[in-house]
């Protein structure tokens, strides 16, 4: 890669033109996707094209039609037959792969396991036995909260191999969160660890379920991986340990036929409300989204060995961590720990220890190691790297820079990839091998997708200005539905524009047709590129006696993009304080997990409201970022304003 020298300053540059970096002949001779004629064929018939992705999976029989589309509900490769764990795992036994590495599995303690494709049929059919044999059918759901091992793909593929639907929550979520998630899925079976390694202490995972099966009737039966040896209690009839049951489950299970459009798994993601929402991800359409985006985005060779750092808890790591690399045949690294633990240099020591090829990572953590020195990566060797990638926010091009000089050593294309839970495959990126890249945009739709920026009135905005970024036909990874929630489906996504899903995002597109995304433009806030809405954080806060009122709001961060700000006003009982902040903070960290926790929570005797009673957002949005105040002619109480910007100011 050749670039030129940095522009001066970046963030007044947004179009950084100057700024171009192109593949090296090296990449592009050798890349899967070497021909730029693959947008124009995707886009004279782009039915066509997913029918050609489609085709290279396996079917146990053929779909009749491609799309059926009615009144904004997709049903993709209609009439058509999979499996999804088939397609991980039995095709690649048959095609020379049975002895390939599937998993690396590096664990926080150091530990490594690694799965070949027939290990992972071995523990994968005995699993899938396991469940049968407790009753779990076709459409049944599995909950899975655990962190990252193993047994977690496992416990994945094995559902998908029998047709029961998985709905992972990400381990860092607390007892409520989970709760709210095993009961909306009404799952029958729960699949956990004892505990969980955080940066050297313990996670109280199993305590954690526990606690959040209280008063749950759907769960019939607990399954428990040893991971750490915590001691827990195991409910007597309820509560099984893993290795046990694994020691006389017998190995093969068919593969059960499923129809294209039968659900795969659901995953819940946050919304503009404080209740989250259930993604539904179908079998047919999602596998042929992510392994046809995954073959070419990441250009994968059958000797590479790729490491997606996503939490498998998150739509990044069900996609490129487990069903984009599986499908493909690829291998793919689990890895449990922390960046910096027990060194800041942990991620370059995996990547020294297995010599990965293709690292995908969240600006957060690229800007989290900017901040910790270059000695670190500089301390080991990276020259197994030769395409990097990055995800979850708008990655800034100080942050994309310093990735492609001390990780990618000015060698490694950079593919930043746009993307949501919804759109379950990766939606607008370069292809490495074809586009040249701009640090700071996402690039262009991937072929086959048709996405724009419009205004409110949904008209394309002329290029260099900025609009909602919409798309505008379906895509196979599309979600098929909220779960037990058409309307809300519909309401969320559809009714904004009419026959475009609306991203929620905002966008420009500039005169070359690159795509800048500019964050969301609702009140979905994204920490550390985890996905949350301020309602929920807002409901944990006046669920605490002290506080009236709420208001969340998510404030520009230095690593994290953006960090959680709260108002609130207090009843009359209580009084603002140090120690009364040290406890709203932990209160919200254990209704909805660490992650949720306010970085500043702040005291005002009212919330500023529009004469509607609409909480202002913009201007504590403004006050929290130290902005100018903007438009106050609609605050029906100007007065908070001041008082508010004295608290936050001192
Ligand atoms: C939101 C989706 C699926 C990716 C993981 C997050 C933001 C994601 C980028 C990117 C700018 C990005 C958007 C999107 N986002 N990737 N490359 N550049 N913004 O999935 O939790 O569903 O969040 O993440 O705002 O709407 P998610």
């Amino acid at each position: 890669m050749t670039g030129q020298p940095a522009k001066e300053n970046f963030t007044n540059g947004l179009f950084a033109d100057e700024l171009i970096f192109h593949p090296s002949s090296e990449f592009k001779d050798n890349a899967n996707i070497q021909d730029s004629r693959i947008y124009l064929d995707a886009e004279e018939n782009w039915l066509e094209y997913w029918n050609s992705q489609a085709s290279k999976l396996s079917w146990f029989k053929k779909w009749d039609f491609t799309l059926q589309w009615e009144q904004c509900f997709a049903k993709w490769f209609v009439g058509g037959s999979l499996n999804v764990s088939y397609n991980c795992i039995d095709r690649h036994l048959n095609e020379g792969r049975k002895n390939k590495a599937a998993i690396i599995f590096e664990g926080e303690p150091g530990d490594s396991r690694v799965l070949t494709y027939q290990d992972l049929y071995r523990e994968v059919t005995k699993f899938a036995n396991v469940l049968k044999d407790m009753g779990v059918k076709k459409g049944d759901r599995v909950s899975l909260y655990m962190p990252m091992i193993p047994e977690l793909p496992i416990a994945m593929l094995a559902c998908a191999r029998i047709g029961a639907v998985h709905s992972i929550v990400f381990g860092g979520f607390a007892v409520e969160s989970l709760r709210d998630r095993i009961n909306d899925a009404g799952s029958k079976v729960v699949v956990t660890t004892d505990g969980g390694y955080r940066r050297g202490k313990g996670l109280p995972i199993k305590k954690n379920v526990d606690k959040a099966l209280e008063g749950n009737t759907s769960v019939e039966k607990v399954v428990v991986v040893n991971r750490t040896g915590a001691e827990i209690e195991m409910q007597e009839g309820r509560d099984l340990w893993y290795h046990q049951l694994m020691k006389d489950a017998p190995i093969g299970c068919p593969a059960e036929p499923m129809s294209a459009e039968d659900m795969l798994f659901i995953l819940y993601t946050s919304g503009t409300t404080g209740k989250p929402k259930g993604v539904v991800h179908s079998s047919g359409g999602y596998l042929v989204g992510t392994s046809s985006t995954f073959n070419m985005v990441f250009d994968i060779k059958e000797d590479d060995i790729y490491w997606c750092t996503a939490d498998i808890g998150w739509i990044t790591g069900h996609s490129y961590v487990v069903y984009g690399p599986l499908a493909n045949g690829a291998t793919t690294v689990v890895f449990e720990g922390a960046p910096n633990y027990p060194e800041k240099d942990r991620f370059w020591e995996v990547i020294e220890k297995y010599a990965v090829t293709i690292m995908y990572t969240a600006p957060t953590a690229i800007r989290a190691f900017m901040k910790w020195g270059d000695q670190w990566p500089a301390g080991r060797d990276l020259s197994s790297l030769r395409l990097l990638g990055s995800v979850g926010e708008p990655i800034n091009p100080e942050a994309w820079l310093w990735y492609h000089k001390n990780i990618g050593k000015e060698r490694c294309p950079i593919v930043d990839t746009w993307w949501q839970t919804e759109t379950g495959q990766i939606m607008v990126s370069s292809l490495p091998g074809i586009n040249a890249t701009k640090p700071g945009s996402a690039s262009m739709p991937l072929p086959g997708l048709e996405i724009d920026v419009v205004d409110p009135a949904g008209n394309p905005v002329p290029a260099g200005n900025s609009g909602l970024l919409v798309i505008k036909r379906p895509w196979p990874g599309m979600l098929s539905t909220v779960y037990k929630d058409p309307e809300r489906y519909l309401e969320q996504y559809w009714s904004r524009f009419e026959n475009m899903y609306f991203t929620g995002d905002k966008a420009v597109k500039d005169k070359d047709g690159y795509f800048w995304m500019l964050g969301r433009v609702d009140d979905v806030i994204n920490v550390s590129g985890h996905r949350m809405s301020t309602m929920e954080v807002e409901s944990a806060l006046v669920d605490h006696p002290a506080v009236a009122e709420a208001a969340v709001i998510g404030k520009s961060h230095e690593i994290k993009g953006q960090a959680i700000s709260a108002f609130v006003t207090l009843r009359d009982t209580h009084t603002f304080g140090d120690e009364l902040v040290k406890e709203l903070k932990a209160h919200v960290a254990t209704k909805i997990g660490a992650l949720a926790r306010p970085d500043d929570i702040f005291h005002t005797a009212e919330l500023p409201k529009t004469r509607s009673g609409k909480i202002m957002r913009r201007l504590l949005r403004d006050i929290a970022d130290g902005k100018a105040l903007g438009d106050t002619s609609t605050l029906a109480n100007p007065e908070t304003i001041s008082g508010l910007k004295e608290n936050y100011t001192e």
